[in-house]
């Protein structure tokens, strides 16, 4: 592996799951563009988000990171935003009461736009045309117009990312997040669950603690008037991530100011690839998608090169192994690393290994899948010596029937009635609060 990085070095290297343009002027220009717009998030950000993640690693936090499987550009919208928002600080609330720890809220958002497919076209009625790869290159109606790969598209994705961070920002720094304002939190569409009983009772007890307090204090406790949250996408369109990959004028090296935590796919973590070649010369702190694929010894190498100095909170391993899988290969994976003495951090993401075809055409996931490769992925590092320090989902704010199962048992006759997705099944808001009550009792 040679030592030398720059932002394009990764150039030199196989790159999967890129589109190709057919126009590269073009191409140049709109990188050009994007190279002098202004960064997304900062520097100091990214340092406090990667402390953070340390922190979750030595036992101390615990990390909730969700959102979309693929943000559409029609989604970009207040109410949307809004929701996604609003059930990730709500997990957390039920999160933290649960586990005691800090929980660090992590958005699969303001920049999910490009996805890695299993095939480069699709072929519809003899008609084949290249596969939808997500809104920052094309789009998904099925036409050769809307299919072709648009440079103009990494403009729109980056102009959406930066109204959607926008938004949270002004969320996130007060009035909406300020937890003196429980009717913020009320729950919506979800039946009367012992969980959402329970979600009450713990909004009631907040309210009175932080009244108590206040008193104590004799003010209002700031803290509480606002919350952190930080974003993620998987960077996979190099060109872009590249165009957003700037030299920290402290001379820490270049960060990739598009977000705060890009991830490498299962897809394109070759070890020798261009991805990986890419994030290891970004100092931010990175994911790596760990499927049934990858032997212990060519995780143990990935590890090394991402991460050579063995810094704590650098690299996140989010292991997709799916329910039936994970009991074999998750402990020779967590061993192994356990045993070259690596800092990682493990956090499961129960979507991916547990995607399956429904008889009526859709693409689903059972909550129950999804609930026990949780309780498993807890179990199992407990037994390895290992700890899970965070969980990856892919979830809405909205009342969408995509998942099976959950509190109101949804059946795949129910999937029809509003599966909204392109790509991958979410949990809905009911579903996902569900989950924040099943961590919430595994961290007991
Ligand atoms: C995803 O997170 O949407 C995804 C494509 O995951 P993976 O790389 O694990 O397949
Ligand atoms: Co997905």
């Amino acid at each position: 592996m040679s030592t030398s990085w720059k932002p394009d070095s990764w150039q030199s290297r196989v790159a999967a799951q890129q589109p190709v343009y057919a126009n590269r002027t073009e191409v140049d220009e709109v990188l050009k563009n994007l190279a002098q717009l202004p960064p997304l998030v900062t520097a100091w950000e990214v340092d406090r988000l990667q402390k953070q993640l340390a922190a979750a690693q030595a036992g101390n936090a615990f990390v909730l990171q969700g959102g979309d499987c693929s943000e559409s550009f029609a989604d970009c919208n207040a109410n949307t935003i809004l929701r996604k928002l609003k059930v990730l600080i709500q997990m957390s609330l039920v999160l933290i009461c649960g586990s005691k720890q800090r929980i660090v809220r992590i958005g699969r958002i303001a920049g999910q736009y490009a996805k890695p497919r299993s095939t480069n076209t699709e072929t519809r009625d003899g008609l084949e045309l290249p596969s939808y790869r997500g809104d920052i290159i094309n789009r998904s109606g099925f036409t050769k117009d809307e299919r072709e790969p648009n440079p103009q598209l990494l403009l729109r994705a980056y102009e959406r990312s930066a109204l959607t961070m926008n938004y949270i920002r002004a969320l996130s720094e007060g009035g909406f997040a300020d937890l003196h304002h429980p009717e913020n939190w009320d729950l919506e569409f979800v039946r009367n669950t012992p969980g959402s009983r329970k979600y009450q009772q713990l909004l009631e007890s907040l309210s009175d603690s932080i009244r108590f307090m206040e008193v104590v204090s004799s003010g209002e406790l700031d803290q509480l008037t606002r919350v952190d949250f930080f974003t993620s996408h998987e960077g996979l369109h190099l060109l872009y991530e590249q165009a957003l990959t700037r030299a920290d004028h402290r001379q820490h090296g270049y960060y990739n100011l598009s977000t705060h935590l890009p991830w490498i796919g299962d897809r394109t973590r070759a070890i020798d690839g261009a991805h990986v070649e890419y994030f290891r010369g970004i100092r931010n702190p990175i994911g790596v998608k760990v499927g049934n694929t990858i032997a212990a010894d060519e995780l143990i190498d990935l590890i090394k090169v991402l991460n050579p100095e063995n810094t704590p909170g650098r690299l996140t391993l989010i292991h997709r192994f799916g329910v039936d899988k994970i009991a074999s290969k998750l402990p020779i994976l967590a061993t192994a690393v356990r045993q070259a003495n690596l800092n990682v951090l493990w956090s499961c993401d129960a979507m991916h290994g547990n995607t399956h075809a429904t008889r009526n055409g859709f693409k689903t996931r059972s909550f129950d899948d999804i609930t026990s490769e949780i309780i498993s992925a807890f179990r199992i590092h407990r037994e390895c010596g290992t700890r899970l320090g965070g969980i990856h989902l892919e979830l809405t704010g909205e009342d969408v029937t995509e998942c099976v199962g959950g509190p109101a048992n949804l059946t795949e006759s129910d999937l029809p009635r509003d599966y909204r997705s392109q790509v991958d099944p979410r949990l809905n808001y009911e579903q996902a609060m569900e989950i924040a009550f099943l961590l919430s009792e595994q961290h007991k």
